[in-house]
């Protein structure tokens, strides 16, 4: 199932988050850590942009690398993948490319994000470091999950969400609604 979603600004920040992975992985090259990027809202790998009005633009024969095969095509890379969505379809598509992948670790899950990221921060042990990238589509985050992230020390975010809903739930004229 092709996950269609994003835009131009997709593109752009996913190549924000390449060019961060690629100085993580090559700053840690020399030191005595596991290396792991988990992705909590992965989506399926790769995708179909959309345009302003949310149709799926087909600009391309093959589809934009999504988060999970960016973090993988990272050179030097990292020695663990996690990949997490709540949806089946996605997973399935995030199981095929761990098979593409056979030289590399790559875990899947299927869980919700609140319930993967502490799980995931709680198996980090002294030697570990790691990337994390929390990419909702909108206020699937409680914030709490974060205190996780902060409590384990080791660990990089990068939290992304669409201003345009926090600016809808943003209180106008004092209101506390
Ligand atoms: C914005 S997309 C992620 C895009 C991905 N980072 C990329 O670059 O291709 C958000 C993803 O979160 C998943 N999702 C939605 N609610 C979730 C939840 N509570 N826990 C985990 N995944 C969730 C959706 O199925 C969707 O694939």
């Amino acid at each position: 199932m092709k996950h269609v979603f994003g835009g131009i600004w997709t593109r752009k920040k996913l190549a924000v988050l390449e060019a961060y992975l690629k100085f993580y992985a090559s700053a840690l090259k020399n030191q005595p850590f596991t290396l792991h990027y988990a992705d909590a809202f992965s989506g399926a790998g790769s995708h179909v942009p959309t345009d302003e009005e949310g149709q799926a633009v087909l600009v391309a024969q093959e589809d934009f690398k999504g988060s999970a095969l960016t973090a993988l095509d990272v050179e030097l890379g990292f020695h663990r993948y996690h990949f997490n969505d709540l949806n089946p379809e996605h997973v399935r598509e995030l199981m095929r490319i761990r098979d593409e992948y056979p030289n590399k670790k790559i875990l899947v899950y299927q869980l919700d994000a609140n319930q993967f990221v502490p799980k995931f921060c709680a198996s980090l042990g002294r030697h570990d470091r790691a990337v994390l990238l929390l990419d909702p589509y909108s206020t699937q985050l409680d914030w709490s999950t974060l205190r996780h992230v902060a409590e384990s020390g080791k660990v990089d975010l990068w939290l992304l969400f669409p201003i345009s809903v926090i600016l809808r739930m943003t209180p106008k004229n004092d209101s506390k609604e």
